[in-house]
């Protein structure tokens, strides 16, 4: 099983998100994917109904997903952890052990935009249209994603 970790600061807009495409793309029997946050604020919370919306309008059903908070012990289940922005990276790398977990870090965006270290812009402050940009951006990693792990 290749383990794979989508993290954001709330785990209910961008990271849940993440995580619904990619697994939609990817064998079930070979990939775990999975979502959490930097924050604490929305554990145990479905995604945002903006987020679940705009999911459903593409075909996918994220509403069972929960928030979550990372944890340290991440890095030792996950092969790979996306992130979507810089505070997102450098809260996770600032809970990194030593370089093996550190290496497993990467901006999600870098998949589509190489060596850019792009943002995937937090949506939760912003209307739909926010959320369908979103999902454009992590739909297009997700599928350079897919595609260099099968
Ligand atoms: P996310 O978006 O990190 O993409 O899940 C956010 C969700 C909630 C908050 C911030 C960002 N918040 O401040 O509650």
């Amino acid at each position: 099983m290749t383990k794979i970790l989508m993290v954001c600061l709330g785990n209910i807009c961008r990271s849940p998100l993440a995580e619904g495409i990619l697994k939609s793309k990817l064998p079930k029997d070979k990939f775990i994917v999975d979502s959490a946050g930097t924050a604490n604020y929305h554990v145990g919370s479905a995604p945002d109904r903006r987020a679940i919306k705009v999911a459903k309008e593409n075909g996918l059903d994220i509403s069972s997903l929960r928030g979550r908070q990372f944890s340290t012990t991440d890095f030792d289940t996950f092969d790979q952890i996306y992130v979507m922005d810089e505070s997102n990276y450098n809260n996770v790398m600032n809970l990194a052990r030593d370089d093996n977990d550190r290496d497993k870090v990467k901006f999600i965006l870098n998949e589509t935009y190489p060596n850019q270290n792009y943002d995937v812009p937090d949506p939760y402050y912003g209307g739909p249209e926010g959320f369908e940009n979103v999902y454009k951006m992590l739909d297009e990693a997700c599928t350079v994603i897919a595609s260099s792990l099968k």
